[in-house]
Protein backbone atom coordinates (compact mmCIF):
# COMPACT_ATOMS: atom_id res chain seq x y z
CA UNK A 1 0.00 0.00 0.00
CA UNK A 2 1.74 3.48 -1.01
CA UNK A 3 0.79 4.40 2.48
CA UNK A 4 3.46 2.30 3.98
CA UNK A 5 5.87 5.54 2.29
CA UNK A 6 6.05 7.77 4.93
CA UNK A 7 8.51 10.97 5.24
CA UNK A 8 11.72 10.70 6.27
CA UNK A 9 12.64 11.05 10.02
CA UNK A 10 12.96 14.93 10.28
CA UNK A 11 11.18 16.04 7.06
CA UNK A 12 8.56 18.69 8.85
CA UNK A 13 4.85 17.71 8.45
CA UNK A 14 2.88 20.29 6.32
CA UNK A 15 -0.27 20.13 7.46
CA UNK A 16 -2.09 19.07 10.81
CA UNK A 17 -4.94 17.73 10.87
CA UNK A 18 -6.93 16.77 13.76
CA UNK A 19 -9.81 14.25 14.20
CA UNK A 20 -12.00 15.22 17.39
CA UNK A 21 -11.99 18.60 16.60
CA UNK A 22 -14.74 19.59 18.63
CA UNK A 23 -14.41 17.46 21.52
CA UNK A 24 -12.76 17.84 24.96
CA UNK A 25 -9.35 17.90 24.41
CA UNK A 26 -9.31 20.19 21.80
CA UNK A 27 -10.74 22.65 23.41
CA UNK A 28 -8.61 22.02 26.62
CA UNK A 29 -5.53 21.64 24.72
CA UNK A 30 -4.90 21.59 21.33
CA UNK A 31 -6.44 25.22 20.54
CA UNK A 32 -4.24 26.86 23.19
CA UNK A 33 -0.89 25.14 22.08
CA UNK A 34 -1.88 25.69 18.53
CA UNK A 35 -2.33 29.60 19.82
CA UNK A 36 0.75 29.67 21.17
CA UNK A 37 2.63 28.33 18.41
CA UNK A 38 1.22 31.25 15.99
CA UNK A 39 2.23 33.83 19.04
CA UNK A 40 5.76 32.09 18.55
CA UNK A 41 5.28 32.59 14.55
CA UNK A 42 5.38 29.13 14.52
CA UNK A 43 2.26 28.00 13.11
CA UNK A 44 3.11 28.43 9.22
CA UNK A 45 0.77 25.55 8.51
CA UNK A 46 -3.04 24.47 7.56
CA UNK A 47 -4.66 22.94 10.70
CA UNK A 48 -7.75 20.71 9.77
CA UNK A 49 -9.99 20.17 12.10
CA UNK A 50 -11.93 17.07 11.60
CA UNK A 51 -15.63 16.08 13.35
CA UNK A 52 -19.08 14.84 12.71
CA UNK A 53 -20.68 17.25 14.71
CA UNK A 54 -22.57 19.55 12.49
CA UNK A 55 -19.89 22.61 12.08
CA UNK A 56 -19.06 24.58 9.75
CA UNK A 57 -15.47 26.72 10.06
CA UNK A 58 -17.12 29.77 11.42
CA UNK A 59 -18.22 27.38 14.44
CA UNK A 60 -15.41 26.25 15.08
CA UNK A 61 -13.20 29.25 14.61
CA UNK A 62 -15.43 30.26 17.10
CA UNK A 63 -15.00 27.40 19.71
CA UNK A 64 -11.33 28.12 19.33
CA UNK A 65 -11.63 31.98 20.07
CA UNK A 66 -13.53 30.36 23.11
CA UNK A 67 -10.77 27.75 24.19
CA UNK A 68 -8.16 30.03 24.15
CA UNK A 69 -10.10 32.82 25.67
CA UNK A 70 -11.25 30.30 28.89
CA UNK A 71 -7.42 29.55 28.97
CA UNK A 72 -6.71 32.96 29.75
CA UNK A 73 -3.77 33.48 26.86
CA UNK A 74 -6.18 34.83 24.05
CA UNK A 75 -3.65 37.22 21.85
CA UNK A 76 -5.88 39.35 18.94
CA UNK A 77 -3.00 39.04 16.94
CA UNK A 78 -1.88 35.25 17.64
CA UNK A 79 -5.37 34.03 17.19
CA UNK A 80 -6.50 36.06 14.18
CA UNK A 81 -2.88 33.67 12.51
CA UNK A 82 -4.62 30.37 14.04
CA UNK A 83 -7.76 31.41 12.50
CA UNK A 84 -6.20 31.98 9.06
CA UNK A 85 -4.71 28.63 8.83
CA UNK A 86 -7.98 26.91 9.84
CA UNK A 87 -9.88 24.77 7.61
CA UNK A 88 -12.88 22.34 8.62
CA UNK A 89 -13.78 18.73 7.64
CA UNK A 90 -17.18 17.28 8.94
CA UNK A 91 -18.25 13.82 8.67
CA UNK A 92 -18.50 10.73 9.63
CA UNK A 93 -15.22 8.44 10.44
CA UNK A 94 -17.08 5.78 8.71
CA UNK A 95 -17.80 7.46 5.67
CA UNK A 96 -15.61 7.31 3.08
CA UNK A 97 -17.01 10.75 1.79
CA UNK A 98 -15.22 12.47 4.79
CA UNK A 99 -11.88 11.89 3.33
CA UNK A 100 -12.08 12.94 0.39
CA UNK A 101 -13.16 15.59 1.11
CA UNK A 102 -10.13 15.60 3.84
CA UNK A 103 -8.09 15.53 1.04
CA UNK A 104 -9.62 18.31 -0.82
CA UNK A 105 -9.07 20.34 2.09
CA UNK A 106 -5.29 19.55 2.46
CA UNK A 107 -4.88 20.75 -1.45
CA UNK A 108 -1.61 21.67 -2.04
CA UNK A 109 0.09 19.39 1.01
CA UNK A 110 2.22 16.41 0.82
CA UNK A 111 3.13 15.36 4.18
CA UNK A 112 -0.06 15.90 6.63
CA UNK A 113 0.31 15.10 10.51
CA UNK A 114 -2.74 13.28 11.52
CA UNK A 115 -3.72 13.87 15.44
CA UNK A 116 -6.50 11.05 16.36
CA UNK A 117 -7.95 12.85 19.05
CA UNK A 118 -11.18 9.97 19.21
CA UNK A 119 -11.97 7.79 21.60
CA UNK A 120 -9.56 4.60 20.85
CA UNK A 121 -12.24 2.37 19.45
CA UNK A 122 -12.45 4.97 16.53
CA UNK A 123 -8.56 4.54 15.36
CA UNK A 124 -9.55 1.34 13.65
CA UNK A 125 -11.89 2.97 11.10
CA UNK A 126 -9.93 6.31 10.82
CA UNK A 127 -6.72 4.47 10.30
CA UNK A 128 -7.82 2.16 7.87
CA UNK A 129 -9.72 5.02 5.88
CA UNK A 130 -6.81 7.42 6.33
CA UNK A 131 -4.95 4.59 4.18
CA UNK A 132 -7.45 3.92 1.53
CA UNK A 133 -8.08 7.33 0.65
CA UNK A 134 -4.02 8.32 -0.09
CA UNK A 135 -4.39 10.81 3.28
CA UNK A 136 -1.12 8.67 4.85
CA UNK A 137 1.10 8.84 2.30
CA UNK A 138 4.50 10.46 3.20
CA UNK A 139 1.98 11.19 6.76
CA UNK A 140 2.51 10.91 10.28
CA UNK A 141 0.12 9.64 12.92
CA UNK A 142 -0.46 11.18 16.54
CA UNK A 143 -2.61 9.00 19.41
CA UNK A 144 -3.53 9.88 22.87
CA UNK A 145 -2.62 7.95 25.55
CA UNK A 146 -3.73 5.84 27.71
CA UNK A 147 -2.66 3.40 24.30
CA UNK A 148 -4.67 0.48 24.79
CA UNK A 149 -6.31 -0.91 28.22
CA UNK A 150 -3.74 -3.32 29.05
CA UNK A 151 -0.91 -5.34 27.11
CA UNK A 152 -3.20 -6.75 25.29
CA UNK A 153 -5.22 -4.35 23.59
CA UNK A 154 -2.28 -2.10 23.13
CA UNK A 155 -0.62 -4.96 20.92
CA UNK A 156 -4.18 -5.23 18.89
CA UNK A 157 -3.85 -1.36 18.57
CA UNK A 158 -0.45 -1.04 17.40
CA UNK A 159 -0.79 -4.13 14.43
CA UNK A 160 -3.76 -2.08 13.12
CA UNK A 161 -1.93 1.10 13.45
CA UNK A 162 1.19 -0.29 11.46
CA UNK A 163 -1.05 -1.73 8.68
CA UNK A 164 -0.79 1.76 7.46
CA UNK A 165 2.22 3.53 9.21
CA UNK A 166 5.18 2.69 10.00
CA UNK A 167 6.60 2.43 13.49
CA UNK A 168 8.65 5.99 13.04
CA UNK A 169 5.53 7.90 11.80
CA UNK A 170 3.55 7.05 15.12
CA UNK A 171 3.70 9.57 17.89
CA UNK A 172 2.05 8.56 21.04
CA UNK A 173 1.44 11.79 23.38
CA UNK A 174 2.22 11.11 27.02
CA UNK A 175 2.07 14.91 27.63
CA UNK A 176 4.02 14.45 30.62
CA UNK A 177 7.43 13.89 28.68
CA UNK A 178 6.65 17.27 27.22
CA UNK A 179 7.00 18.66 30.57
CA UNK A 180 9.82 21.17 31.36
CA UNK A 181 9.92 19.75 34.91
CA UNK A 182 10.53 16.24 33.55
CA UNK A 183 12.95 16.91 30.55
CA UNK A 184 14.94 18.47 33.48
CA UNK A 185 15.06 15.37 35.71
CA UNK A 186 17.25 13.55 32.74
CA UNK A 187 19.40 16.95 31.89
CA UNK A 188 19.84 17.42 35.75
CA UNK A 189 20.97 13.50 36.24
CA UNK A 190 23.16 13.42 33.36
CA UNK A 191 24.86 16.68 33.49
CA UNK A 192 26.17 17.21 36.89
CA UNK A 193 29.62 15.00 37.26
CA UNK A 194 28.41 15.09 41.39
CA UNK A 195 24.77 13.64 41.17
CA UNK A 196 25.41 10.58 38.86
CA UNK A 197 28.18 8.35 41.30
CA UNK A 198 25.66 8.48 43.92
CA UNK A 199 22.39 7.75 41.97
CA UNK A 200 22.57 4.03 42.87
CA UNK A 201 22.16 1.65 45.68
CA UNK A 202 24.68 2.19 47.27
CA UNK A 203 23.44 5.66 48.36
CA UNK A 204 19.66 6.33 47.74
CA UNK A 205 17.74 4.66 50.35
CA UNK A 206 14.76 4.67 48.21
CA UNK A 207 12.46 7.24 45.67
CA UNK A 208 8.96 8.65 45.63
CA UNK A 209 6.53 9.75 43.60
CA UNK A 210 3.36 11.63 45.01
CA UNK A 211 1.03 12.94 42.11
CA UNK A 212 -1.44 14.31 44.16
CA UNK A 213 -4.23 16.25 42.91
CA UNK A 214 -7.06 17.83 45.30
CA UNK A 215 -9.85 17.63 42.37
CA UNK A 216 -12.22 14.30 41.75
CA UNK A 217 -13.07 13.29 38.36
CA UNK A 218 -14.29 16.61 36.96
CA UNK A 219 -17.48 15.25 35.20
CA UNK A 220 -15.45 12.59 33.49
CA UNK A 221 -16.71 9.93 35.22
CA UNK A 222 -17.71 7.74 32.32
CA UNK A 223 -14.01 7.61 31.07
CA UNK A 224 -12.62 7.25 34.61
CA UNK A 225 -14.92 4.33 35.38
CA UNK A 226 -13.44 2.61 32.09
CA UNK A 227 -9.87 4.05 32.94
CA UNK A 228 -9.26 4.57 36.89
CA UNK A 229 -6.16 5.56 38.36
CA UNK A 230 -3.05 3.33 37.07
CA UNK A 231 -4.58 3.41 33.32
CA UNK A 232 -4.53 7.08 33.81
CA UNK A 233 -1.86 8.38 35.31
CA UNK A 234 0.58 5.57 36.76
CA UNK A 235 0.80 3.11 33.40
CA UNK A 236 2.34 6.52 31.10
CA UNK A 237 2.83 9.27 32.97
CA UNK A 238 4.87 8.29 36.38
CA UNK A 239 6.47 5.25 34.92
CA UNK A 240 7.73 7.80 32.43
CA UNK A 241 9.19 9.62 34.97
CA UNK A 242 10.20 6.87 36.84
CA UNK A 243 12.14 5.08 33.73
CA UNK A 244 13.96 8.77 33.70
CA UNK A 245 15.27 8.56 37.43
CA UNK A 246 16.34 5.17 36.60
CA UNK A 247 17.21 4.77 33.09
CA UNK A 248 21.62 4.47 32.32
CA UNK A 249 23.37 7.54 30.51
CA UNK A 250 21.97 7.65 27.01
CA UNK A 251 25.16 7.00 24.81
CA UNK A 252 24.97 9.65 22.63
CA UNK A 253 22.62 12.25 21.18
CA UNK A 254 20.90 9.90 18.62
CA UNK A 255 17.14 10.17 18.56
CA UNK A 256 16.55 6.47 20.16
CA UNK A 257 19.10 6.43 22.18
CA UNK A 258 17.09 7.78 24.91
CA UNK A 259 14.16 5.95 24.30
CA UNK A 260 16.53 2.98 23.57
CA UNK A 261 17.19 3.27 28.15
CA UNK A 262 13.70 4.33 28.63
CA UNK A 263 12.17 0.69 27.41
CA UNK A 264 15.41 -1.21 28.65
CA UNK A 265 14.68 -0.23 32.22
CA UNK A 266 11.29 -0.37 32.50
CA UNK A 267 11.65 -4.23 31.31
CA UNK A 268 13.96 -4.56 34.81
CA UNK A 269 10.98 -3.67 36.69
CA UNK A 270 8.88 -6.65 38.37
CA UNK A 271 5.50 -6.95 37.43
CA UNK A 272 3.55 -6.09 40.06
CA UNK A 273 1.73 -8.26 42.53
CA UNK A 274 -1.59 -6.93 44.87
CA UNK A 275 0.69 -7.45 48.01
CA UNK A 276 2.65 -4.48 46.90
CA UNK A 277 -0.35 -2.02 45.96
CA UNK A 278 -3.11 -0.40 47.96
CA UNK A 279 -5.91 0.72 46.07
CA UNK A 280 -8.30 3.57 46.99
CA UNK A 281 -11.20 4.97 46.29
CA UNK A 282 -12.55 8.83 47.83
CA UNK A 283 -16.10 9.03 49.64
CA UNK A 284 -18.33 10.67 47.10
CA UNK A 285 -17.20 9.03 43.90
CA UNK A 286 -19.78 6.66 43.39
CA UNK A 287 -22.75 9.74 43.43
CA UNK A 288 -20.37 11.38 40.43
CA UNK A 289 -22.74 11.25 37.48
CA UNK A 290 -21.92 8.09 35.48
CA UNK A 291 -20.47 6.46 38.19
CA UNK A 292 -21.80 2.95 38.87
CA UNK A 293 -23.24 2.75 42.66
CA UNK A 294 -21.34 -0.70 43.38
CA UNK A 295 -17.89 0.77 41.47
CA UNK A 296 -14.73 -1.18 41.92
CA UNK A 297 -12.48 1.15 40.42
CA UNK A 298 -10.08 2.84 42.30
CA UNK A 299 -9.19 6.77 42.05
CA UNK A 300 -5.87 6.39 44.75
CA UNK A 301 -3.31 3.51 43.98
CA UNK A 302 0.19 3.45 45.97
CA UNK A 303 2.79 0.95 44.88
CA UNK A 304 6.36 -0.31 45.64
CA UNK A 305 8.23 -1.12 42.62
CA UNK A 306 11.25 -3.21 42.52
CA UNK A 307 13.73 -2.26 39.93
CA UNK A 308 15.75 -5.56 39.62
CA UNK A 309 18.57 -3.73 37.67
CA UNK A 310 22.77 -3.66 38.74
CA UNK A 311 22.00 -0.30 39.73
CA UNK A 312 19.10 -0.53 41.59
CA UNK A 313 18.70 -3.53 43.17
CA UNK A 314 17.25 -3.46 46.45
CA UNK A 315 15.87 0.59 46.76
CA UNK A 316 12.58 0.81 46.73
CA UNK A 317 10.42 3.01 44.36
CA UNK A 318 7.50 4.10 45.83
CA UNK A 319 4.79 5.80 43.75
CA UNK A 320 1.08 7.16 44.81
CA UNK A 321 -1.49 9.21 42.88
CA UNK A 322 -4.70 9.80 43.51
CA UNK A 323 -7.64 12.38 42.78
CA UNK A 324 -9.12 14.17 45.83
CA UNK A 325 -6.54 14.35 48.34
CA UNK A 326 -4.71 16.92 49.67
CA UNK A 327 -3.09 19.50 47.23
CA UNK A 328 -2.59 19.39 44.04
CA UNK A 329 1.04 18.65 43.23
CA UNK A 330 3.42 16.19 41.52
CA UNK A 331 6.70 15.66 43.68
CA UNK A 332 10.10 13.23 43.36
CA UNK A 333 12.13 12.98 46.36
CA UNK A 334 15.23 11.14 46.04
CA UNK A 335 16.64 9.99 49.64
CA UNK A 336 19.90 9.16 50.29
CA UNK A 337 21.40 7.01 52.75
CA UNK A 338 22.40 8.87 56.28
CA UNK A 339 25.79 8.66 56.88
CA UNK A 340 26.86 7.15 59.83
CA UNK A 341 26.72 8.95 63.37
CA UNK A 342 29.52 8.16 64.88
CA UNK A 343 31.10 11.63 64.26
CA UNK A 344 28.65 13.96 65.52
CA UNK A 345 26.91 13.27 68.92
CA UNK A 346 22.98 13.45 67.82
CA UNK A 347 20.41 11.95 67.53
CA UNK A 348 20.07 10.59 63.56
CA UNK A 349 17.44 12.52 61.54
CA UNK A 350 14.66 11.68 60.19
CA UNK A 351 15.07 12.91 56.63
CA UNK A 352 18.68 12.86 55.65
CA UNK A 353 20.21 14.49 52.15
CA UNK A 354 17.74 14.25 49.42
CA UNK A 355 17.14 15.72 45.73
CA UNK A 356 13.46 17.15 46.15
CA UNK A 357 11.64 17.36 42.12
CA UNK A 358 8.63 19.57 42.18
CA UNK A 359 7.20 18.46 38.90
CA UNK A 360 4.00 21.15 39.20
CA UNK A 361 2.28 23.34 39.86
CA UNK A 362 5.73 24.86 39.97
CA UNK A 363 8.82 23.51 38.49
CA UNK A 364 11.61 23.16 41.19
CA UNK A 365 14.89 21.05 42.05
CA UNK A 366 15.89 21.09 45.45
CA UNK A 367 18.91 19.65 47.41
CA UNK A 368 18.05 18.73 51.05
CA UNK A 369 21.37 19.30 53.55
CA UNK A 370 22.32 19.34 56.88
CA UNK A 371 24.31 22.32 58.47
CA UNK A 372 25.69 22.95 61.66
CA UNK A 373 23.35 25.07 64.00
CA UNK A 374 24.87 28.10 65.61
CA UNK A 375 26.36 27.73 69.12
CA UNK A 376 29.06 25.37 70.48
CA UNK A 377 27.29 22.22 70.50
CA UNK A 378 27.71 20.18 67.45
CA UNK A 379 23.91 19.73 66.18
CA UNK A 380 22.41 20.05 62.76
CA UNK A 381 19.34 21.31 61.44
CA UNK A 382 18.22 20.44 58.01
CA UNK A 383 18.81 23.49 55.39
CA UNK A 384 17.29 23.39 51.48
CA UNK A 385 18.99 24.47 48.75
CA UNK A 386 16.45 25.15 45.56
CA UNK A 387 18.48 25.25 42.69
CA UNK A 388 15.79 25.58 40.09
CA UNK A 389 12.63 27.43 39.80
CA UNK A 390 10.52 28.36 36.64
CA UNK A 391 7.63 30.96 37.60
CA UNK A 392 5.86 31.72 34.57
CA UNK A 393 3.16 29.63 33.02
CA UNK A 394 2.82 27.17 30.48
CA UNK A 395 3.04 28.81 27.42
CA UNK A 396 3.99 32.12 28.32
CA UNK A 397 7.34 33.43 28.15
CA UNK A 398 10.56 30.73 27.54
CA UNK A 399 8.66 27.88 29.21
CA UNK A 400 6.77 26.15 25.97
CA UNK A 401 3.33 24.38 27.28
CA UNK A 402 3.66 20.71 27.33
CA UNK A 403 1.33 20.07 24.27
CA UNK A 404 2.61 23.03 22.05
CA UNK A 405 6.23 21.45 22.72
CA UNK A 406 5.04 18.00 21.65
CA UNK A 407 2.98 19.06 18.49
CA UNK A 408 5.92 21.15 17.22
CA UNK A 409 7.97 18.08 17.91
CA UNK A 410 5.82 15.85 16.10
CA UNK A 411 5.05 17.87 12.99
CA UNK A 412 9.41 17.99 12.61
CA UNK A 413 9.57 14.27 13.00
CA UNK A 414 11.51 14.20 16.52
CA UNK A 415 10.12 11.14 18.44
CA UNK A 416 12.43 11.52 21.85
CA UNK A 417 9.28 12.64 23.80
CA UNK A 418 6.62 9.94 22.65
CA UNK A 419 6.31 6.84 23.53
CA UNK A 420 7.55 4.04 21.89
CA UNK A 421 5.90 0.83 21.03
CA UNK A 422 7.96 -1.20 23.24
CA UNK A 423 8.32 1.67 26.04
CA UNK A 424 4.73 1.38 25.97
CA UNK A 425 3.90 -2.50 25.91
CA UNK A 426 6.97 -2.85 28.94
CA UNK A 427 4.76 -0.15 31.20
CA UNK A 428 1.75 -2.12 30.47
CA UNK A 429 3.83 -5.48 31.27
CA UNK A 430 4.71 -3.73 34.93
CA UNK A 431 0.82 -3.05 35.69
CA UNK A 432 -1.32 -6.34 33.57
CA UNK A 433 -0.98 -8.34 36.76
CA UNK A 434 -3.04 -5.83 38.74
CA UNK A 435 -5.39 -4.40 36.59
CA UNK A 436 -7.96 -7.29 36.66
CA UNK A 437 -8.25 -7.77 40.08
CA UNK A 438 -9.27 -8.95 42.58
CA UNK A 439 -7.68 -6.61 45.53
CA UNK A 440 -9.09 -4.80 48.11
CA UNK A 441 -10.17 -1.25 47.86
CA UNK A 442 -9.88 1.11 50.81
CA UNK A 443 -12.41 3.99 50.66
CA UNK A 444 -10.66 7.37 51.98
CA UNK A 445 -11.56 10.82 52.88
CA UNK A 446 -11.84 13.90 50.46
CA UNK A 447 -8.70 15.87 51.38
CA UNK A 448 -6.73 13.27 52.91
CA UNK A 449 -3.69 11.49 51.52
CA UNK A 450 -5.21 8.70 51.17
CA UNK A 451 -6.37 5.62 52.75
CA UNK A 452 -4.62 4.53 55.80
CA UNK A 453 -3.32 1.60 54.74
CA UNK A 454 -1.09 2.67 52.04
CA UNK A 455 1.49 4.17 54.93
CA UNK A 456 2.09 0.14 55.81
CA UNK A 457 3.99 0.41 52.16
CA UNK A 458 6.27 2.82 52.99
CA UNK A 459 6.63 1.99 56.92
CA UNK A 460 10.46 0.56 57.15
CA UNK A 461 11.73 3.76 54.99
CA UNK A 462 9.74 6.17 57.40
CA UNK A 463 6.56 6.98 55.66
CA UNK A 464 5.50 9.02 52.72
CA UNK A 465 7.14 11.85 51.53
CA UNK A 466 3.95 14.92 52.04
CA UNK A 467 4.82 17.31 49.70
CA UNK A 468 3.59 20.95 51.46
C1 LIG B 1 -4.19 13.39 32.34
C2 LIG B 1 -5.15 12.57 33.16
O1 LIG B 1 -3.50 12.57 31.44
O2 LIG B 1 -3.25 14.02 33.20
C3 LIG B 1 -5.83 13.43 34.20
O3 LIG B 1 -6.12 11.99 32.31
C4 LIG B 1 -4.82 14.19 35.03
O4 LIG B 1 -6.66 12.65 35.04
C5 LIG B 1 -3.83 14.92 34.12
O5 LIG B 1 -5.50 15.11 35.86
C6 LIG B 1 -2.72 15.58 34.91
O6 LIG B 1 -1.90 16.32 34.05
P1 LIG B 1 -1.37 17.75 34.43
O7 LIG B 1 -0.50 18.14 33.31
O8 LIG B 1 -2.55 18.62 34.60
O9 LIG B 1 -0.62 17.56 35.72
Amino acid sequence: MSALVQPTARQRSDALVFFGATGDLAYKKIFPALHAMAKRGKLDFPVVGVARAGFDLPKLIARAQASCTDAGVLDPAAFAQLARQMRYVDGDYNDPATFEHLKAALGECQRPAHYLAIPPSMFGPVIESLGRSGCASNARVIVEKPFGRDLESARKLDAIIHTVFREDSVFRIDHYLGKEAVQNILYFRFANAFLEPIMNRHYVENVQITMAESFGVKGRGKFYEETGVIRDVIQNHLLQVVSYLAMEAPSSTIPEAIRDEQAKVLRTIRPLSPDHMVRGQFRGYRDEPDVAKDSYMATYAALRLYVDSWRWEGVPFYVRAGKSLATTTTEVMVEFKNPPQVVFNEPAPSMGNYIRFRLSPQVQIALGTRVKKPGEGMNGRPVELTLGEVAEAPGQGVRLGDYERLLGDAMAGDATLFARTDIVEAAWAIVDPVLHGPSALYEYEPGSWGPKEADELTHAVGGWNTPC
